[in-house]
């Protein structure tokens, strides 16, 4: 039986942080782009009002009917960034909590499970650093294919919540691992064996 505690409170505290953040992010990207889009806004109030507004006028009106929700974008993103990091260094310190994928003992569900966790750490490693070189306007030159890249996320991110979803299906309703709950309320009946056992 695994003794060492694997949700523990700081580990659960930033998984809650970012699966509220993340989607944030993912969701104010997608209105600002699609939904909320400059250009379909201006031309949305040219069409139903011919209005006599410059184009430049419409703009920052658009602009500035968006701007609230744009808010969010940006500071949700601390919140995000704050959580990669913390989660980072935890990992440094602690070590990770899910399968390591390098392992060689590990079944092909240990490992799928660990490089999909991985590669989320990865992504979201690349819109943080992304997303700090657009807001600070580090390398104009490279603007285009660094707001590309960054704009990746609307595909990894659906992807990802599809496969994590999927994964923890399968591990409640196959495995009986009842992983939900400890996420929730933690696996301190571990904590609790580990102490018994000492104390025997
Ligand atoms: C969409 C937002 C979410 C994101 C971005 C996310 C992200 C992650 C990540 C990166 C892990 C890997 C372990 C870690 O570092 O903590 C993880 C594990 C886990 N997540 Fe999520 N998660 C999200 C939503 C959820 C939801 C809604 C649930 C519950 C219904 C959930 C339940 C779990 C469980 C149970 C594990 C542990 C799986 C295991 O140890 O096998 N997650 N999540
Ligand atoms: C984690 C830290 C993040 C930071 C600091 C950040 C920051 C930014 C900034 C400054 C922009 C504006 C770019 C510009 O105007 O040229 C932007 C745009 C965007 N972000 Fe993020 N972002 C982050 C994470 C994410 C994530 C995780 C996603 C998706 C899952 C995402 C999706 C988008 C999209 C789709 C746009 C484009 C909006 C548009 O061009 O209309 N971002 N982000």
């Amino acid at each position: 039986m695994e003794t060492i505690p694997k949700y523990t409170v700081f580990h659960r505290i930033l998984h809650w942080l970012m699966a509220l953040a993340m989607p944030i992010l993912f969701l104010t990207g997608f209105l600002r782009m699609f939904w909320m889009n400059k250009l379909l806004i201006v031309s949305t109030i040219r069409e139903k009002t011919n209005s006599v507004l410059t184009d430049a006028q419409m703009s920052e009106i658009a602009k500035a009917i968006r701007e609230p929700m744009w808010q969010w974008h940006v500071v949700v993103a601390h919140i995000v960034i704050f959580s990669l990091v913390a989660r980072l260094i935890y990992m440094w310190v602690k070590g990770i909590r899910f399968p390591n994928p390098f392992e060689k003992k590990l079944s092909a569900k240990e490992r799928m499970q660990g490089i999909v966790y991985i590669g989320f750490y990865a992504f979201v490693f690349v819109s943080a650093t992304t997303g700090i070189i657009l807001k600070q306007g580090f390398f104009p030159q490279l603007h285009e294919q660094v707001e590309s890249l960054h704009k990746l996320g609307l595909f990894w991110f659906p992807f990802f919540v599809i496969v994590h979803f999927g994964g923890i299906i399968l591990a409640e309703v196959a495995d009986k691992k009842v992983v939900v709950s400890k996420m929730i309320g933690g696996d301190n009946e571990l904590l609790v064996a580990k102490t018994k056992k000492k104390l025997k």
